[in-house]
């Protein structure tokens, strides 16, 4: 199934490509920057699975369609699509004195409805909200044996690292960490390189192709795959191509 958001380097048009080079034995799923979880939604429910970010606003959404959908559509229903509206809940999203119901919401709308789901513009986009809102029960359906975990990457990987799990990672590509809202360093992506160097499980990581990323990850499994890249093919007729990497710590 497809995910309930789009997102800043969301997976959409990768998803495929990685699932089908998961490996057959595996017992825990650990998606570690889940972002939109593309991927967690599109391949089989099975086993044991953990959906991670770093982004609060985010993980919140997650935990409230899956524990308190029926409060977050009333929540929602009162909600209109308008550009006075975006502005204020995207002033307002982090009020204190907000339910998590009501933040979840409004950090919804606000994806939803901003220019490339990028939460900054409003997107002059039409949008159903009852359509919304019935997809987001099939969601809560495939959130039922999630485990929703809202931690630095370096701390999830260390807490479930073992032998039978797979960790699907899809860190901010290198060179476009400023386009989320939690901060990722130049650092993190060596930190993280070095990291998976020494874990005990198998790991899958998508990454834009560049030498640096290459460099960082040479003793691994490196394929580079090809997509469309929907912003410039919309713009630019001959550079319609995207290069990408999925590096594996196995065959
Ligand atoms: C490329 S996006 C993931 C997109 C996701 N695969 C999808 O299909 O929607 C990277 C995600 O990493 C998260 N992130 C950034 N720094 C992180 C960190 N230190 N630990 C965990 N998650 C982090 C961001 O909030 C963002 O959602």
């Amino acid at each position: 199934m497809n995910s309930f958001l789009s997102w800043v380097g969301g997976k959409n048009y990768l998803k495929k490509e990685i699932v089908k080079r998961f490996p057959k034995e595996y017992d825990k799923y650990i998606e570690v920057f889940g972002g939109a979880a593309w991927v967690l939604f599109y391949k089989d429910k099975r086993g044991y699975e953990v959906y991670n970010d770093l982004n609060s606003d985010l993980v919140n959404l997650f935990k409230c369609v899956k524990f308190h959908l029926p409060e977050l559509k009333r929540e929602l229903s009162g909600i209109l699509n308008s550009r006075q509206l975006f502005n204020e809940m995207k002033e307002s999203c982090n009020f204190i004195g907000l339910t998590d119901i009501q933040r979840a919401a409004r950090f919804f709308m606000i994806i939803k409805t901003s220019y490339g789901s990028k939460g900054q513009h409003f997107g002059c986009v039409k949008k159903d909200i009852n359509i919304m809102i019935d997809y987001l029960y099939r969601i809560q359906e495939r959130l039922s044996n999630v485990i929703i975990e809202n931690m630095r990457f370096e701390k999830i990987i260390e807490r479930y690292d073992k032998k039978n799990v797979l960790f699907y990672l899809d860190p901010p590509y290198y060179g476009t960490e400023k386009y989320y809202q939690v901060q990722f360093s130049k650092e993190e992506h060596i930190k993280l390189a070095e990291i998976l160097k020494n874990i005990e499980g198998k790991f899958i990581l998508s990454y834009n192709e560049c030498d640096y990323v290459r460099g960082l990850y040479s003793e691994f499994n490196i394929e580079s795959v090809q997509r469309l890249n929907n912003l410039t093919a919309r713009y630019e007729k001959d550079d319609r191509r995207y290069r990408e990497l999925i590096i594996r710590n196995y065959k």
